[in-house]
């Protein structure tokens, strides 16, 4: 028999997630992810940054990923199925398994007055991981995975804890599912710079030894370019460009991650991406156009681009949502290097 083709881990087709807000008698329509596209392929796992300045959606695309927010429109598909149509059983029994949540404020998912144990505890029972004694075992291992071993944490409160060890602790209790996919918002924007590299460090080794995807979600493009193996940047919704993070970062093609990536302070030319995170840069709010959402702040607009929607383009091994990289465009492309 023929061998059927894996079904992608996850695969995202023109997403899109519409909130409607009401001012008096006006309704206004804010697409906060819009036609945004990526698929995960199964059997090799990755990490995949999705980067954008606050407010372009990064969030409202993991909610959708991780079950907590229904799609507008467009395909969001886990292991073949569509995330929306599972039943709560579904849901409990296989998919929150799967697919595990890792937050930004590790401290803002424990409660002072409880031992963290207990919330590894609790995880291995509402997941019905095991039984008896092969609980602990099994919240050892994952915690072993993350450097530590149950016998450190047991008994620990919350302010016993440095941040770095309560993000390990998070991220264990989210591996004692034996999950395929982190979705991970943020996980090291509350912690110190010294401690940020170890727990990026520690999903790459999640991903080299346990065979975890990781959707790292960042406004910071210095780590995503440290972690991923790709990325997509994210402008209003939209995935404006998406490819491996060398050659997006190294070189990036569409406007918009050329001025995001000139905005990243860069002390040594040679050492780009080595900087310090910058803050993000604060998101305009400009009049929307029938066209590209970037036209307004965009240095080599068109009058097309004031129109027309553009598509989603092949070029230099990433896709770039930019009418300069249309098949058979003629005029002249920016480089990086001539960002304004
Ligand atoms: N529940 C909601 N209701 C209305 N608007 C929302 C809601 N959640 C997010 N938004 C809006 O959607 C846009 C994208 O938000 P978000 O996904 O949080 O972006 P990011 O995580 O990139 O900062 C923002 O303009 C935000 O105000
Ligand atoms: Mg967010």
């Amino acid at each position: 028999m023929p061998q059927q083709p894996a079904q992608p881990l996850l695969e995202i087709d023109r997403l899109t997630r519409v909130f409607l807000s009401r001012q008096g008698l006006s309704v206004t329509r804010l697409e906060a992810v819009d036609d945004a596209s990526l698929t995960l392929e199964a059997g090799k796992p990755e990490i995949y940054a999705l980067a954008g300045e606050s407010g372009s959606g990064k969030t409202t695309l993991a909610r959708m990923v991780l079950g907590l927010e229904r799609p507008t429109q467009g395909t969001l598909n886990y292991k073949g199925r569509p995330v929306g149509d599972l039943t709560p059983k579904d849901k409990r029994t296989w998919f929150y398994r799967e697919v595990q949540p890792v937050f930004q404020d590790p401290f803002a998912t424990f409660s002072p007055m409880k031992r963290v144990d207990s919330y590894l505890y609790e995880t291995a029972r509402n997941y019905r991981v095991a039984e008896g004694a092969a609980i602990e075992k099994r919240i050892d291992e994952a915690l072993g995975v993350v450097g530590l071993t149950l016998a450190e944490v047991r008994g620990r409160y919350p302010n016993e804890l440095s941040g770095g060890q309560a993000q390990r602790i998070s991220i264990a209790r989210a591996l004692i599912t034996r999950p395929s996919l982190l979705v991970a918002d943020e996980p090291v924007s509350m912690l110190d710079a010294s401690l940020r590299m170890s727990i990026l460090n520690l999903f790459k080794d999640l991903r080299d030894s346990q065979g975890v995807a990781v959707l790292y979600i960042t406004h910071d493009l210095a780590t995503a370019y440290y972690t991923a193996d790709r990325i997509g940047v994210m402008l209003r919704g939209w995935i404006v460009e998406t490819g491996p993070v060398e050659r997006v970062l190294g070189n990036p093609l569409h406007p918009y991650t050329q001025l995001l990536k000139s905005s990243v302070p860069q002390a040594d030319p040679d050492k780009a991406w080595s900087a310090a995170p910058a803050e993000p840069p604060r998101p305009v709010k400009f009049p929307v156009s029938g066209g590209c959402k970037f036209a307004a702040r965009c240095p080599y607009v068109m009058d097309r681009c004031r129109q027309e929607i553009p598509g989603s383009y092949e070029a230099e091994g990433r896709h770039v949502k930019c009418f300069l990289y249309e098949p058979g465009f003629s005029g002249v492309r920016p480089t990086a290097e001539a960002v304004p």
